[in-house]
């Protein structure tokens, strides 16, 4: 098949390297990539964001599938002049987006799909928001409503902090102030194509800067997959997977379908596991990273051709996705800085070391070639991944990775899937 993959991130590296392992001699293209990705298959300077310009190129490279990969070019509506133009896209029209795009839109389809999900309270003025605030209590949970690259969400028992940061994001839209959940929060990504769905294995991701969920929200410091306490909890992983396609992904997918808007990409839901039961804290229209970096190393069923049945509608015929029984673990390496103020243009050493380990891969993000010199162009660097027989193991791949790689100023979580892997 020849793939056209939009974007730059570690999650793009973890979509190609899957498609690489399928060994089906695919020709895959990135636009724009990153080193690392380029040091895999051919890169084009293209702005994923151009739809017209990555739909001309779809057209004149006779690309079979366009696999969108951030949420930024999707909210833009880049599917839609491919999908115009016959080429099968996994990633959603500018419309079904909004699920990620838009908290009131995500809020109002969970409302109609009757999907469980944190009570909401939209407001426009400061005034609204601080009745909201009070009538809700702490702690408090302030929402941006449009995307705000993983600054909108403060959650805080500072009620000035919450009004503070409402007032902020008034300056550019409502904000939505939502009820606190409590519990341990999962990742699970469904491939929808507008009408069915089908489940990957659930993830955690680690959102905080620092050791002990201390620090500010970040894009997501690491990752874990499988999670052995839904075991506990539900019997076993695939009863908890039941359940929330049941409860959530269906409705949902069927809501967007039934308003003439259907969602054909990833559904990644954002949950938590409270007392009462699972809630939805967010959508997103995309793989999550660092989540898809611990999911697809154990995806068994070729990653390929479920993309390619979702985008030309027909998962109906395609079989439940099945995983590898092994674990994954990565922890994110970020620049000095990260997220307010990250340093770029420094230089990475003993990346190829730590790749060279046995389970051990290096996803690159932010990386470029500068003198020769493979050097941090961003926040988020690169994902080192560790795959093993068990969460422990893997999790002492990652490390050992990880330990390898020197970046002045670099962060990392040393605590990532550590309480997983006692
Ligand atoms: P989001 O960008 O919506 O994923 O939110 C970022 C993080 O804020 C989530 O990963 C949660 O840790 C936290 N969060 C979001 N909504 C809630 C909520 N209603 N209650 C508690 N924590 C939340
Ligand atoms: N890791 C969170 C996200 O992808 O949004």
């Amino acid at each position: 098949m020849r793939i056209l993959v939009l974007g730059s991130g570690a999650r793009e590296h973890a979509i190609v390297t899957a498609l690489l392992a399928e060994d089906a001699g695919h020709a895959i293209t990135v636009a724009p990539g990153n080193a690392g990705i380029a040091a895999d298959v051919p890169v084009v300077s293209i702005d994923p964001t151009n739809g017209a310009l990555v739909a001309e190129y779809a057209l004149e490279n006779a690309i079979d599938l366009v696999v969108v990969g951030p949420e930024a070019p999707l909210i833009e509506g880049v599917a839609d002049p491919v999908r115009t133009r016959g080429i099968p896209v996994f990633g959603p029209s500018k419309a079904a987006a909004q699920l990620e795009g838009s908290k009131s839109f995500a809020k109002r389809i969970m409302h109609e799909a009757g999907v469980p999900t944190g009570r909401p309270v939209f407001a426009a003025t400061l005034a609204d928001a601080t009745r909201a605030l009070d009538d809700l209590g702490a702690p408090h949970v302030v929402k941006a409503d449009g995307l705000a690259a993983g600054k909108g969400v403060l959650v805080t028992d500072d009620r000035q902090a919450a009004l503070d940061h409402a007032a902020y994001w008034l300056q550019y839209g409502g904000v939505v102030v939502e009820e606190y959940l409590d519990g341990e929060e999962v990742s699970l990504f469904f491939v929808s194509d507008g009408h069915d769905v089908r489940a990957l294995s659930p993830a955690q991701d680690a959102k905080r800067l620092l050791d002990g969920d201390a620090g500010p929200n970040t894009g997501g410091m690491g990752a874990y997959s499988p999670l052995p306490w839904l075991d506990e909890r539900w019997g076993s992983e695939a009863a908890f997977v039941r359940e929330v396609e049941e409860l959530v992904a269906l409705p949902t997918v069927r809501q967007l379908e039934h308003e003439g808007t259907p969602f054909v990409g990833l559904l990644y839901c954002g949950l938590i596991v409270t007392e009462q039961g699972v809630r939805v804290i967010e959508f997103n229209a995309r793989f999550g990273d660092p989540e898809t970096q611990v999911v697809l190393p154990r995806l068994e069923t070729p990653l390929s051709e479920v993309m390619l049945a979702a985008a030309t509608g027909r998962l109906a015929e395609a079989p439940a996705l099945t995983f590898r029984a092994e674990a994954a673990v990565t922890v994110v390496l970020a620049s000095e800085g990260y997220p307010e103020n990250p340093h770029t243009g420094r230089v990475l050493h003993g990346v190829d070391d730590a790749a060279s380990l046995d389970g051990v891969s290096v996803l690159h993000a932010a990386t470029g070639i500068l003198d020769g010199e493979l050097v941090a162009t961003g926040g988020r660097v690169l994902s080192v991944v560790g795959v093993g027989p068990d969460l422990r193991t893997a999790r002492a791949r990652a490390y050992d990775g990880i330990a390898r790689i020197s970046l002045h100023g670099g962060q990392h979580r040393t605590d990532i899937a550590k309480k997983v892997s006692a």
